[in-house]
């Protein structure tokens, strides 16, 4: 910890939270016995520049763009996405030295820490989750395209896209984020899922329903109401029933 030119803002948080977190005397005496939170603020063995804080955020809930909400991710999902990053089965370059960086134990401590933390995300107005452009990726989230070999999106991430174990949920994360991912396993910059179902599925999906449905996915704030197709869609999309 020495050497340190000063105190950055995440720093002086990590100095707070350690002093609030740290109840094991054992943790407290030796200061390099990382913890889940010592990692996400300092960056552990991936340095200050892979602290988890700077792009995801003081309370791990993203940027709103393109680094993702990870608070709250199943532990076994965040940990097989950093495999990923380190494997290159998902490409991103900052992602891919963090990953490789920390050993197994680090991994495990720095999702844990994440797994565990608190999250929420204030419900979209009913008036945007019903707009009639959000209307065409409530119909994919909720019913897929049948058609196209596309099955419901809710079907495995949930009605209200909370995801579960292996599902990640997509509820709390921006709309870049989420066309982002859908284009990154449609270029295959992002592969080795179950199943490939991801792949498929992207794949399937012309480029502009991949947007609309990331902007539906993430107006869905998660768990409150938004369990169907919103009545307003069922009236634009099928008109005379
Ligand atoms: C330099 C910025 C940066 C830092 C530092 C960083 N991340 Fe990331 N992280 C990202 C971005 C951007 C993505 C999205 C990558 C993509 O599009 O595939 C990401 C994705 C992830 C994901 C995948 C989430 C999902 O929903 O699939 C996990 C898990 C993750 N990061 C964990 C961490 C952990 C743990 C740390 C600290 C040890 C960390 N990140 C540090 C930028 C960062
Ligand atoms: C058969 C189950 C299944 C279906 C159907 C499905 N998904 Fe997924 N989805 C998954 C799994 C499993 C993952 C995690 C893959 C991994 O481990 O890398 C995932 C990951 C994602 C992610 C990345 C989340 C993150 O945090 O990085 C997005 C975005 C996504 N799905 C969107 C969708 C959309 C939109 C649909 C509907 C068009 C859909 N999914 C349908 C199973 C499914």
């Amino acid at each position: 910890m020495t050497g340190l030119p000063s105190l950055s803002p995440a720093f002086a948080v990590l100095l707070a939270l350690g002093a609030a977190g740290c109840t094991d005397p054992a943790i407290v005496q030796d200061p390099f016995e990382a913890t889940g939170e010592l990692i996400a603020f300092s960056g552990g063995e991936a340095g200050a520049t892979g602290a988890c804080s700077t792009c995801h955020g003081t309370q791990g809930m993203g940027d709103s763009n393109l680094a993702p909400r990870i608070a709250g991710l199943d532990q076994g999902y965040a940990l097989r996405q950093l495999e990923h990053f380190a494997s290159g089965a998902r490409q991103h370059p900052q992602m891919y030295t963090i990953a490789k960086a920390l050993d197994g134990e680090a991994r495990e401590k720095v999702t844990a820490y994440y797994a565990a933390v608190d999250w929420a995300v204030a419900d979209a107005p009913p008036q945007l989750r019903e707009a009639a452009d959000l209307c065409s990726g409530a119909a994919i989230y909720h019913e897929g395209i049948p058609a196209q070999g596309v099955a419901s999106c809710a079907s495995c991430h949930g009605a209200d896209a909370l995801g579960n174990a292996g599902n990640p949920p997509l509820a709390g994360q921006s709309t870049p984020y989420l066309a982002h991912q859908l284009d990154a396993w449609a270029s295959s910059e992002r592969y080795g899922d179950a199943g490939a179902a991801m792949t498929s599925i992207s794949r399937a999906l012309h480029p502009d329903d991949r947007q609309a449905v990331a902007a539906y996915a993430a107006s869905l704030a998660g768990g409150r109401g938004d369990r169907a197709l919103p009545e307003t869609c069922l009236r634009t999309r099928r008109p005379g029933r």
